[in-house]
């Protein structure tokens, strides 16, 4: 089984309140339906989740009654998202299932503590596609919280074992700086715990999940419950199926 997430910066523009990426997320839909793998799937929330997110201060809590109108607002926008990406995944041929974590995860204090998982584990064994994504959850300290996509990944890897987990970005995979100030950023195709420790502290980050260390963090910890961890460039045509295919691309692998 292999675990995917299309990370919100490849399906979406994220400089730009609620622009979708038609085009990439419809190729990478065909490659992912092209492939023919057992697969679960994770779709981050990019413009459709994080401009308003951080508008709202949802990533430190629910304080003031306001917040709950704008939880709802960045709910109805991911959802939105979602059913984008389905039409795109039923349209390539992919029998997919929405599983939207507010129905389905309990947060406490920002940390994802339960996730419903025997839903995704009828699907899959029906021989449908569960696919989750960033939303905004029920946390029992903070009223709500965001829930990330790379805690969902994290969250199902643990459970499922998969031979492998795929984060899809908009970049080759994790880089050595980040590459809208520093032209020279190398690709690292080998991420440890020692790569993070190296990496310089000053990426840029409009996200309320966290900065990319953030990310890599969950990476690591992942590569510990999936036979193989790997960032690549779904902006890149063929690279996501060859992955799948499990051929060798441009990437870094992440290992514990
Ligand atoms: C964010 O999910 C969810 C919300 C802001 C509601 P992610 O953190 O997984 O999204 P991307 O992949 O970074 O866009």
């Amino acid at each position: 089984m292999i675990l995917v997430k299309l990370g919100g910066s490849v399906i979406t523009d994220k400089s730009q309140y609620r622009r979708f990426d038609r085009e990439t997320a419809g190729r990478l839909a065909s490659e992912i339906a092209a492939a023919g793998e057992r697969m679960v799937l994770v779709h981050g929330a990019g413009s459709f989740g994080h401009i308003l997110a951080k508008e709202h201060r949802l990533h430190l809590g629910i304080t003031e009654d306001a917040q709950l109108r704008g939880a709802a607002e960045v709910m109805a926008d991911v959802r939105e998202l979602d059913l984008e990406m389905c039409r795109c995944l039923v349209h390539a041929g992919l029998p997919v299932v929405p599983l939207p974590p507010a129905a389905c995860a309990v947060m406490r204090d920002g940390a994802l503590e339960r996730l419903e998982l025997t839903t995704f584990l009828r699907y899959l064994d029906l021989g449908m596609v569960p696919m989750s994504f960033g939303d905004v959850v029920w946390d029992e300290v903070r009223g709500l919280s965001i829930c990330s996509g790379d805690q969902l990944m994290m969250a199902l890897a643990k459970e499922l074992r998969p031979s492998r987990a795929i984060f899809v970005t908009d970049v080759d995979g994790v880089l050595t700086a980040d590459p809208a100030s520093d032209p020279g950023a190398r690709l690292i195709e080998r991420v440890d715990r020692g790569t993070l420790a190296a990496l310089p502290r000053t990426q840029r980050n409009v996200d309320v999940t966290g900065s990319i260390y953030a990310k890599i963090q969950y990476m690591i910890d992942m590569a510990e419950v999936a036979g193989e961890c790997l960032v690549l460039n779904g902006k890149v045509p063929g690279r996501l199926e060859a992955a799948l295919r499990g051929r060798k691309v441009v990437s870094s692998r992440v290992v514990s």
